[in-house]
């Protein structure tokens, strides 16, 4: 569904829920990471684009004047409620809890947009490595900058919405979900610093091009322990190395501290700095339309978050080896995992003409090798977050 056809869905979904229209509706994207996985949250480059696949939600104040939120989902049975006259905090039902930290947030700085009526819908598959949870969160903030009529600067919204993950949904994750939701652009990916936190637009409008987005249905969950473990053990070997960052580290001097680091977390190690050069490499070679060597770094990419990083799983590492048998003379220049990893979504550059011929084989290999059916759908790089009315 395009965002127009979204909202006109959710304005009638809202009057069948609350049995009035909305006067407020706010979207944000998902999105998938081109390349620089693991690298946000150690001070490097990301590349990610937003994609055409939205939460949105419609809003109305409450008809009675009671300081409470409600909030409905067309695909959740419980109802989430918010009392914004007491200090909010983490509450079931789950799902709740990434627009609660939003609104957290706001009520942090004083910002208290009163009673709301609220229904969510989200088109971003769940748990598939494409920030639903980052969607949710920072179309939360729009919806509220609507009621309020007062904008946030899109950094410090994105700033907002990953505290909420963090405080609310207990994922100490980087910068990048809520980043590309919240100031993507259409025809555009992002390259972000994640250490300066700036961004350049880096155009991604080759007709002769397109992006596959792979899901191989099998869920990831980023809460599980494992994403905070390789939080922990980049950090151990930034201390052990002497550096603030691995944006501070260099090969030839991570070679020269091995001997202070575990095995394991010099592959860590070597991963995150060798991730953090190929996204600046693949941006200069989107930069030129240069597609083979992009997809080289893109299939580096997934070696490294396979062996070295060690969050890929048997599903993603399928779905790159089919990719890889088509090669480029059946249209593809490469494909690698996306997003978090242990399941979820691979990401393939392609030949735009071979779309659907690509697309046919990875999905039938695909089932015959694993027996899971894979969604397999291609985006251009989408808008970020926006207010629709209100
Ligand atoms: C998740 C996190 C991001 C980032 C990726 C891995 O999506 O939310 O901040 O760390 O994993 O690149």
């Amino acid at each position: 569904m395009t965002l127009k056809e979204l909202s006109a869905y959710i304005a009638v979904e809202f009057q069948k829920t609350y049995g009035r229209a909305p006067r407020f509706i706010a979207a944000a994207p998902g999105r998938v990471n081109v390349i620089g996985e693991h690298t946000d949250y150690n001070d490097g480059f990301v590349l990610p684009m937003a994609i055409e696949f939205y939460t949105i939600m419609a809003a109305d104040k409450r008809l009675d004047g009671a300081g409470v939120v409600t909030l409905r989902s067309t695909s959740q049975p419980d109802a989430a409620t918010i009392d914004l006259s007491q200090t909010i905090n983490p509450a079931t039902p789950k799902w709740g809890n990434y627009p609660r930290g939003v609104f957290a947030g706001f009520q942090a700085r004083g910002v208290n947009p009163g009673g709301l009526d609220v229904l969510v819908h989200s088109t971003v598959p769940l748990g598939s490595g494409l920030s639903s949870s980052a969607a949710l969160e920072v179309c939360t903030a729009t919806l509220i900058e609507a009621v309020t009529g007062k904008a946030i600067d899109p950094v410090e919204k994105a700033l907002l919405a990953q505290k909420a993950e963090h405080d609310f949904a207990n994922v100490p994750c980087g910068i990048m979900d809520q980043f590309i939701s919240a100031l993507g652009r259409e025809g555009h990916l992002l390259l972000l610093d994640c250490r300066t936190r700036q961004t350049e637009l880096v155009p991604m409008s080759d007709p002769s091009v397109a992006l596959l987005i792979i899901n191989t249905n099998v869920k990831h969950e980023l809460s599980g322990g494992e994403y905070a473990e390789r939080r922990a053990q980049c950090e151990e070997a930034a201390r052990n190395l002497g550096v603030k960052s691995f944006r501070d580290c260099t090969p030839e001097k991570l070679e020269q501290g091995r001997g202070k680091l575990s095995e394991v977390v010099y592959r860590r190690a070597r991963h995150v700095i060798g991730e953090i050069e190929r996204t600046v490499h693949a941006a200069e070679g989107i930069r030129a339309s240069s597609w083979p060597s992009v997809g080289n770094l893109m299939y580096a990419s997934h070696s490294s978050l396979r062996d070295d990083y060690e969050v890929s799983c048997k599903e993603l590492d399928i779905v790159v080896e089919i990719a890889e048998d088509i090669g480029r003379t059946g249209g593809v220049y490469g494909c690698r995992m996306t997003g978090g990893g242990f399941g979820g979504c691979c990401v393939a550059l392609v030949k735009a003409d071979a779309v659907a011929s690509i697309t046919q084989k990875i999905a039938s290999e695909y089932k015959a090798k694993t027996g899971i059916e894979a969604a397999i759908f291609s985006s251009r790089p989408a808008a970020g977050a926006t207010i629709i009315k209100g």
